[in-house]
């Protein structure tokens, strides 16, 4: 644990509660129901996350206020009041309920980082419905395995996605109606479940009475990986906006004249937590960019909005480093006065290099899928210590705990990272998985999945994951799904997972494999290999790297074994070995 330098944060006098310039009064001080008497609720009792965002904002003086200033990606540009975002996601819900949605139906979308996206997901909240976001990048099993799990009835999605759609479609008998969003207006002929989001939009009402949702009610749920199984849709409830309002405000630091910008796209849960929720029910303007990262164009961002506050990741902020400072040079950043990261851990170089190339720390902060909003957090008011993750959330208790998560261990000691279970945001279930859920909750904590340590002032440090999982750019991957994806490859026989460390994106995927018999090695075979995967996985679960051995070290009991792999591949210990099979 290294605890130099300690890097001041950037104090701006900020007089609500609760008042981070003294962590332990804010703790003290913070309670969960103030944080509810803020929000406005539902006329006539309940609450709903959409109505948090847009429409108690549409009706004050801030109905004219841009909630959205859209990049796209050609360099057009688009701005959307709460106003227009309130009408638009009330087209949207009715929309939903003249195909027949109805509270707590399941309705997924898959589509690029447009304005269709926002107005659909928040629609889909208004109708009462769980909306399942998901990343446009996703290959065709990636998407079945969501839809399938889910049962999702309606999908969202565009001419140039519904391809890797029609490739599964036989495979998907709950999904009834597939809307198409065609933006671009390419030639598409609708086939006989699908119909024109334009078209439905043009005609559906502009009033809608929103389905009265209450606190506990479903709203969300994102798929996460782990180290066994099929992705999990780990589902969050409407009062999870208390969090992301709480948090959005504290730890992000949003004041009223802020422009935001959030570089996560909202088929991750960053990009919905904290790219429509958290900002847009502190009726805060944000910055969409359509495309993927791309230094130049992230600070021509920037510069053109005079972005103030801004949100983003570890390998993005690697990828700046590299960029190099030649760059930033070419444009005016001044606007900028708060920087937060997030997904993986934020090594102390780059908090020192932020600071250098911007004047300005990022403020690493630490949550998970599963925890719905940010739990652990470097906080405005405070120094950094870099290469740690910060505190405690006031309204949040973690610790760490021994091996069986029965005590918490003493400062300075590695062990599983924690949380006292019972903040809003906190997912409710793994869809269709009771077991796997009650599985992660021991005492009346919620048990992470994470290594990590605390030091003597409540910092916490980031250590590793308990688990195979692997991140890599700062997306969690489970080594099971690529060796599914790989076994399915008519050459090969078995495959184990890995994932072995990489300077920009912390961690990469490498493949052990070995071959049924009858077939060669070859680097064409590799290629065949990795283009199948890349086919069936999405871009960042696809193997870097694939090394073909004889046969995979496994146990007496068949299983593969992956730490045995790892250990090999970097050279080191191999431990205990004594299940391995002769
Ligand atoms: O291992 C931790 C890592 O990312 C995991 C959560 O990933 P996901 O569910 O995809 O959530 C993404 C939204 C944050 C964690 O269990 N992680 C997240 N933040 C940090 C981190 N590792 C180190 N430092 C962080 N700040």
């Amino acid at each position: 644990m290294s605890y130099e330098p300690i890097i001041k944060g950037n104090v701006k006098e900020f007089s609500v509660k609760p008042n981070l310039l003294n962590y332990e009064e804010a703790r003290e001080s913070f309670s969960w129901d103030d944080i509810y008497k803020e929000l406005d609720g539902l006329e006539g009792g309940g609450l709903n996350i959409a109505y948090e965002a847009i429409d108690r904002h549409a009706k004050t003086s801030l109905r004219e206020k841009v909630a959205l200033y859209w990049e796209g990606k050609d360099g057009n540009s688009e701005q959307y009041t709460f106003r227009d975002l309130y009408i638009l996601t009330n087209r949207f819900a009715n929309v939903l309920q003249s195909l027949g949605i109805k509270k707590g139906d399941r309705v997924f979308t898959y589509t690029d980082r447009t304005p269709e996206i926002f107005v659909a997901i928040l629609g889909t909240l208004k109708a009462g419905a769980v909306v399942g976001p998901l990343f446009s990048a996703f290959g065709p099993d990636a998407v079945k395995d969501r839809l399938q799990d889910s049962g999702a009835r309606v999908l969202i999605t565009t001419p140039g996605l519904v391809t890797t759609v029609h490739e599964i479609a036989g495979e998907l008998p709950a999904l009834e109606k597939i809307i198409i969003v065609n933006r671009r207006k390419t030639s598409y002929e609708l086939s006989e479940n699908e119909v024109s989001y334009e078209r439905l939009m043009e005609s559906a009402s502009e009033e809608f009475e929103i389905v009265k949702t209450e606190k506990e009610d479903k709203a969300i749920m994102h798929y996460t990986s782990g180290t066994t199984g099929k992705p999990k849709g780990a589902v969050h409830v409407h009062q999870a906006v208390m969090g992301h309002y709480a948090t959005a405000k504290y730890v992000l630091d949003l004041h009223p004249d802020d422009i935001y910008f959030c570089t996560a796209d909202p088929g991750w849960v960053t990009g919905t937590s904290y790219g429509i929720f958290g900002p847009w029910s502190n009726g805060i303007s944000q910055v969409v960019y359509e495309g993927g990262f791309s230094a130049s164009h992230w600070y021509s961002v920037i510069e053109k909005y005079q972005v103030t506050v801004w949100y983003t990741a570890p390998t993005a902020i690697r990828m700046l480093m590299k960029a190099g400072e030649k760059v930033i040079g070419k444009y005016n950043l001044k606007s900028l006065r708060y920087m937060c990261s997030v997904g993986e851990p934020l090594n102390p170089e780059a908090v020192v290099w932020s600071v250098e190339a911007f004047g300005l720390p990022f403020h690493d902060n630490w949550w998970q899928t599963e925890t719905g909003c940010i739990q652990i957090a470097n906080y405005p008011l405070q120094d950094i210590r870099p290469g740690s993750m910060g505190r405690p959330f006031p309204g949040v208790t973690a610790a760490i705990l021994d091996e069986d998560c029965k005590h918490e261990l003493p400062p300075g000691e590695e062990g599983n990272l924690a949380l006292k279970s019972g903040w809003p945001s906190m997912f409710r279930i793994y869809w269709n998985k009771k077991e796997l859920y009650d599985s992660k909750f021991i005492n009346g904590w919620y048990i992470t999945g994470d290594r990590a340590r605390k030091d003597e002032d409540g910092y916490f440090w980031f250590v590793g994951r308990a688990d195979d999982v692997i991140n890599t750019a700062g997306h969690l991957v489970g080594p099971f799904e690529v060796e599914s994806a790989l076994i399915e490859h008519p050459a090969v026989a078995e495959a184990g997972v890995i994932g072995i460390p990489d300077k920009l994106a912390m961690e990469v995927i490498k493949a052990f494999i070995s071959l049924k018999d009858g077939y060669e090695v070859s680097d064409e075979l590799v290629m065949e290999i990795k283009r199948f995967a890349r086919k069936k996985l999405h871009a960042v679960a696809c193997p870097k790297e694939i090394e073909i051995l004889d046969s995979l070290p496994k146990t007496r009991s068949g299983k593969i074994m992956r730490r045995l792999l790892k250990a090999r591949e970097l050279g080191l210990s191999e431990g205990d070995t004594s299940t391995l099979e002769d």
